[in-house]
């Protein structure tokens, strides 16, 4: 029998970082060192994401967070994992989770400068049905030349540094960039890392899926329907879309960009601003996204200009391939 091929030189995500790093003049390597730590936390959640049922981590933890959601006892230690591994990389200063009503503070003697937000485990409605979940991130430098504070989380998008997500489906990958490109890992179990599948990720000029989620159609806004009942009831020649919608952000989201296609979490009339969090949801999908090409938008202004005004806000999001996003675009400015 043939040995099993092992693999001497791989591209390791520590490694393209570093290596990326490297190509910075004045670089100081605490990007890398931040990354490397998030890494860690990455590879513990999926872990804890793979071992759950048997570990007991499903169901609830008795716990609601300011959302007044229940939390799930995955998504406590999931938070837990990301703040201990940011907070002892003396890389990170403030933080801001899905899971915390307020920034978190990093104690002066660990700070470093830079600001991370995240969304440490998203889609908690499909974690007790073993459907796809994910993390999401992005990456800011603190703006505050003394004290840091809120201010220094509510940048806007445009000001990212690098953002990510991780992907727990069939098998973990994280999707990240550091502004050139977008590049995927795959966690190769058998030795602990993330190694690069996906070199350069170009998101398709246009794509033949839609994702929304219909239940809300009664509440959508007219360009909203139209756009898609275009999908549904193309004109003649013209093929009909087939739609698909996980309700995992991260799932769904990373469908649009390899297979192209459209994801769409609008306003709607009951909830004003969307479901989305811009600062750990919308913002990093959007750069991701628009690092492969493609775009993202609120409905009226690319979601990256946004200047947000309170960490949890909402924000409507389009996002996926030009020529469909520019598509919705038309029906939604039309109304
Ligand atoms: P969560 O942060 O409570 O997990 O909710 C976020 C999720 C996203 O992953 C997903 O896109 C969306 O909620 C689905 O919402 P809906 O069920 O309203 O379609
Ligand atoms: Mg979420």
């Amino acid at each position: 029998a043939q040995p099993q091929r092992i693999e001497t030189d791989s591209m390791t995500l520590t490694r393209f970082v570093l290596a990326e790093q490297k190509k910075v003049p004045h670089a100081t390597g605490e990007l890398t060192q931040l990354l490397n730590a998030l890494l860690t936390a990455l590879k513990a959640v999926s872990s804890a994401v793979r071992r759950g049922g048997i570990a007991k981590l499903h169901g609830i933890a008795g716990l609601t967070n300011i959302q007044g959601e229940d939390q799930h006892k995955i998504d406590v230690l999931a938070n837990k994992l990301f703040i201990n591994m940011l907070k002892s990389s003396f890389t990170t200063c403030l933080m801001v989770s899905e899971e915390n009503e307020n920034v978190i503070e990093v104690e002066t003697e660990k700070q470093g400068k830079y600001v991370v937000c995240f969304d440490p485990l998203d889609g908690s409605s499909n974690i007790d049905c073993l459907v796809s979940i994910g993390s999401i991130f992005c990456i800011y430098k603190k703006i505050s030349e003394g004290e840091i504070g809120v201010q220094d989380a509510l940048q806007p998008g445009r000001n990212i540094v690098a953002a990510g997500y991780a992907l727990y489906g069939s098998a973990t990958m994280v999707m990240l960039s550091i502004g050139q490109g977008v590049n995927g890992f795959m966690l190769d179990p058998s030795i602990g890392e993330f190694v690069l599948t996906e070199r350069n990720v170009r998101i398709k000029p246009r794509g033949k899926y839609y994702s929304i989620n219909e239940g809300y159609s009664q509440y959508w806004e007219k360009g909203v329907m139209d756009y898609v009942n275009n999908k549904k009831y193309p004109k003649e020649g013209c093929n009909a879309y087939n739609a698909r919608y996980i309700g995992s952000m991260v799932a769904d989201v990373h469908r649009t960009i390899m297979y192209g296609g459209i994801f769409i979490y609008p306003a709607n009339k009951k909830s004003p601003n969307g479901k989305l969090r811009l600062l750990y949801e919308c913002n990093p999908m959007a750069y991701i996204v628009e690092q492969a090409g493609g775009i993202a938008t609120t409905g009226t202004k690319p979601v990256l200009d946004v200047v947000p005004e309170n960490i949890h806000q909402r924000c409507p999001i389009a996002l996926g391939s030009p020529e469909d996003v520019n598509e919705y675009l038309e029906c939604v400015k039309k109304v």
